[in-house]
């Protein structure tokens, strides 16, 4: 992929961002989602590409924009891509003005991400230092031990974060019995999984099952910070082993590691937050201007990009439609 692309893909998180912040705290994470979408799509159509959602707002009966297999960009250029989205990450964050809602996106080469189902995952992600020392199938102890040794740290000054559920009530009674901190999020495993790859976010370990598709949406970030997941669907019922059968997965009980989830080294990763987190700052509005907050990531090179993007609102009628600023 040309690597001007970052520079492209980054206005896309942008527009999404811009258009779901002024839903925080209104309580409605529909209309924060639909904007999302709706501002997404508008923008996709500007870049110069032959894309294909792999990962996005689900099947096209469900969902009429970014819906899987929607061809995505001008068309006017380029070899076949796979896109992988999540308007808005942590719908429910935005809702309550929560910490940590993203706008994300990574495009990969044709066939690089794992065509994953709506279903729960189980996951463990760390960050590039202790690549090589997690296994989904070892217990938490050993887990938790390695990932220390591999860090330098004793176990008790490990942070590990977790999606506040009941489903993981034994998890957090495990971590706490080996002794490492816990940070307990209300949603966003992804912003988490990312958070384990950056320096200076506090967070080394992310433990717990939540989304597939976010899955794969944490490897492909993982990847260009040089980090490791391991994963594992966790269907609850028969709807969801068909969900899996029905896009082409056997097995159901496969352990995925970050190459399945994301193939190949071709990769770009951006995220807008939308709210304000460890990771970035959310957007702010200031009269006719708004400011964004993005990271942007190529894994060929493992280069990382901080960018921060100054709006003029009156210039841009495309980001910013009457109906989203009169919203609520
Ligand atoms: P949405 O933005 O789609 O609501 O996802 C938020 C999220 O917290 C994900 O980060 C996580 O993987 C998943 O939901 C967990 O699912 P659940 O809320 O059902 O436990």
């Amino acid at each position: 992929m040309k690597r001007e692309l970052v520079f492209e893909i980054i206005r896309v998180t942008e527009a999404a961002a811009l258009a779901a912040a002024p839903w925080m705290g209104k309580g409605n994470e529909k209309a924060a989602d639909k904007a999302a979408v709706d501002a997404m799509r508008t923008v996709f159509d500007t870049i110069h590409i032959n894309g294909i959602v792999k990962i996005g707002e689900g099947e096209k009966d469900k969902a009429p924009r970014l819906f899987i297999g929607e061809k995505i960009g001008d068309g006017s250029e380029g070899p076949n891509l796979d896109i992988a989205v999540d308007p808005v990450e942590g719908t429910a964050l935005v809702a309550k003005g929560l910490p940590n809602a993203l706008a994300i996106l990574a495009l990969g080469k044709e066939n690089t991400f794992l065509q994953a189902p709506d279903i729960y995952m189980e996951k463990i992600a760390v960050g590039s230092r202790a690549k090589g020392r997690i296994n989904l199938d070892a217990s938490v102890e050993d887990n938790l031990r390695e990932v220390a040794d591999a860090l330098n740290k004793s176990v008790k000054d490990l942070t590990v974060i977790v999606l506040d559920r009941p489903r993981h009530n034994q998890l957090i009674a495990d971590i706490r019995q080996v002794g490492a901190r816990i940070k307990l999020i209300s949603d966003g495993d992804v912003a988490g999984g990312i958070a384990t790859g950056l320096d200076g976010t506090g967070v080394d370990v992310l433990m717990g099952i939540g989304g597939a598709t976010e899955g794969v949406l944490t490897a492909a970030a993982l990847k260009c910070l040089g980090g490791e997941i391991q994963a594992r669907l966790k269907p609850r019922n028969d709807t969801d082993i068909k969900k899996a059968k029905e896009l082409g997965i056997g097995n159901i009980d496969k352990l995925y590691f970050t190459e399945d989830l994301v193939r190949g080294d071709d990769v770009m990763f951006a995220v807008t937050a939308i709210t304000d987190g460890e990771l970035l700052k959310g957007v702010r509005y200031s009269g006719n201007f708004a400011t964004t907050h993005s990271l942007v990531m190529r894994s060929k090179t493992g280069t990382i990009r901080y960018i921060k993007t100054d709006h003029t609102i009156i210039r841009k009628p495309e980001y910013f439609p009457k109906d989203i600023f009169n919203c609520g």
